[in-house]
């Protein structure tokens, strides 16, 4: 029986009537919403594949890029909506909680909004306090009511927890947190508002973090939660340091969403960890091993690490409101080419093939275990 049960939250096919059918948004619908990011082949439907694993397993959806403001806000005055209009519509047609994803960043921000028309020199306070102003009403006002949580401001923190000095930060001050909040509800005063972030698990990051959080509630900031963005490793970080994140955060009164799940299983091309998109490294043959497929062991690694954290999530249930990944399938995972272009990486729950690995097993068997756990209490 021990092995059975060992198996099947390994998600080793075991054979086990109704599990395979199950979809993850069936087996945590009364947990937590479970979401992917989507790339624009998977929203204009061109990847077929793509489409129809989002449309069976996922009842919400955040964007990979098209709403970043080098999407939509490429040059003073000009606003591109084409792509995220197609995404949002998306999410309208299949009744999914959408979300925006971001509003301010340091990265991915078009080199003209911090400059003045020479390009070389800094625009003061106020010019940046405007046009931030400006372009939170027009992309947040535009989606009213379609969008329902906006990841307000990303990654403003660095690994010791100080505030990032960003040129964000450098011009306006450490109030533009606070500012892009204020703009953001004054847009919609009905959308969730986050703070999400990376490697919020390690301490000292965590502390800063639940600090900084702190500091934002006593101002009277309208925050309704934090994205925890869940990129992990195999190995790093451990549950138990996300189990007491997400307690710590609830604490403060605030939802707490996985937001860009995955889990990297090749080997670490630097020692740090954490997701800086700014990072990059060499290939060398020995940081890409699974050309030819994941082996079976690593498979499993995999699928218990999932286990491992979902079991984490649900235990924190009405705490964690949703659970996003970062990515549909493998093949198209930011992670075969960040820090090192050109990997052959498998940190999804869906395969190149677009086959559910045993790690979509196994975390549709954490749903199933927490099920029977209460029924048996
Ligand atoms: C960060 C950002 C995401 C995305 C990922 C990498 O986590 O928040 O928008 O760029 O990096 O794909």
């Amino acid at each position: 029986m021990k092995t059975v049960c060992a198996m099947l939250i390994l998600g080793l096919g075991v054979p086990f009537a109704g599990i395979a059918q199950t979809t993850l948004k069936q087996a945590f619908a009364k947990d937590f919403l479970v979401g992917a990011a989507l790339n624009t082949s998977v929203f204009t439907e061109s990847n077929r594949t793509e489409t129809t694993i989002v449309e069976k397993q996922f009842n919400t959806i955040s964007p990979e890029n098209v709403l970043k403001w080098e999407s939509v806000h490429p040059e003073p005055g000009k606003y591109d909506f084409s792509l995220a209009d197609k995404y949002v519509a998306f999410g309208e047609k299949h009744k999914m909680f959408i979300i925006g994803h971001n509003l301010i960043w340091h990265s991915q921000t078009p080199d003209w909004v911090f400059h003045k028309a020479d390009g070389r020199s800094l625009v003061d306070r106020d010019t940046l306090l405007a046009r931030m102003h400006e372009h939170i009403a027009t992309v947040v006002g535009r989606y009213k009511g379609k969008i329902g949580g906006w990841d307000v401001v990303n990654e403003a923190l660095e690994g010791d927890g100080s505030l990032r000095n960003s040129l964000w930060r450098k011009i306006i001050g450490d109030d533009y947190i606070a500012k892009a909040f204020e703009y953001a509800h004054e847009a919609d005063p009905k959308a969730e508002l986050y703070y999400n972030d990376y490697s919020c698990e390690d301490q000292p990051k965590r502390d800063g973090t639940i600090a900084f959080l702190k500091k934002l509630q006593s101002q009277g900031v309208k925050i309704t939660g934090v994205g925890l963005q869940g990129h992990y490793r195999i190995d790093s970080p451990p549950a138990s340091d996300v189990d007491e994140t997400i307690a710590a955060i609830s604490k403060l009164g605030l939802k707490v969403m996985i937001t860009e799940l995955d889990i990297d299983v090749l080997p670490p091309a630097w020692e740090a960890h954490g997701a800086d998109v700014s990072q990059n490294f060499a290939l060398r043959p020995e940081l890409n091993p699974y050309t030819n497929g994941l082996p079976e062991t690593v498979q499993e690694q995999l699928a218990k690490r999932y286990a491992d954290l979902f079991s984490v999530f649900v235990t924190h249930r009405g705490e964690v409101t949703r659970v996003t990944f970062w990515g549909v399938v493998d093949g198209d995972s930011w992670l075969n080419g960040w820090p090192v272009s050109g990997r052959t990486s498998y940190p999804l729950l869906f395969g190149r093939d677009g086959k559910a690995k045993p790690a979509f097993l196994s975390v549709i068997n954490t749903a199933k275990m927490k099920t029977e756990a209460n029924a048996s209490r």
